[in-house]
């Protein structure tokens, strides 16, 4: 076997003992320190995801179209995160997340089973759930810098964006009226 065979021998043999190892330049280091972080994330992207569209159906009272629809957007704009965080982490070569059951070995939102909640409650639930998710989100942007993942940061910045402003959305309809109705 020359020297070009033996190499793509080595190639063949690397692959098949890690199918789905991307190509990548960072390290396994890397590419592990990052799923993990990133998986978090996208596990609390999902359990979000279903709190804000559980309230989204089970809002009641005066405000209820305009919360109804407030939750309906934020519910849209973090379905809309997680392919492309779920790809992040494969395109680093690391391996993402599978089922519901998954979802819920790693998510550190809390669920909310609740039979009623009252409007106020599931706005502050929210709001807080967002903020939460800002800090995770800081977190998983200093994992990416330290192996300077720019486009995981660059993607990450995005969405703490969004999520300071579905936190501020939250936090401001859920302030209580004051006494002239406003
Ligand atoms: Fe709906």
């Amino acid at each position: 076997m020359n020297k070009a065979e033996s190499q793509t021998s080595t190639t063949a043999k690397k692959t098949a003992a890690a199918p789905l190892r991307t190509p990548t330049d960072l390290k396994p280091a890397a590419t592990k320190d990052i799923a993990v972080a990133m998986n978090g994330v996208l596990a609390d992207v999902f359990a979000l995801y279903f709190k804000t569209k559980n309230f989204h159906w089970h809002m009641s009272g005066p405000h209820f179209r305009v919360y109804h629809v407030m939750l309906d957007e934020q519910a849209a704009e973090l379905y809309a995160m997680t392919d492309p965080v779920a790809e992040r982490i494969r395109k680093l070569g690391g391996s993402t997340l599978r089922s519901i059951g998954h979802i819920g070995r790693l998510q550190s939102i809390k669920d909310n089973d609740s039979e009623f909640v009252s409007p106020s409650d599931m706005l502050g639930e929210l709001c807080d759930d967002n903020k939460a998710m800002v800090t995770s989100l800081r977190e998983a942007h200093s994992v990416c810098e330290k192996h300077d993942d720019i486009a995981t940061t660059s993607l990450i910045e995005n969405y703490i964006d969004q999520t300071e402003e579905r936190t501020w959305f939250l936090f401001e309809a859920s302030r209580p009226q004051d006494e002239a109705g406003h």
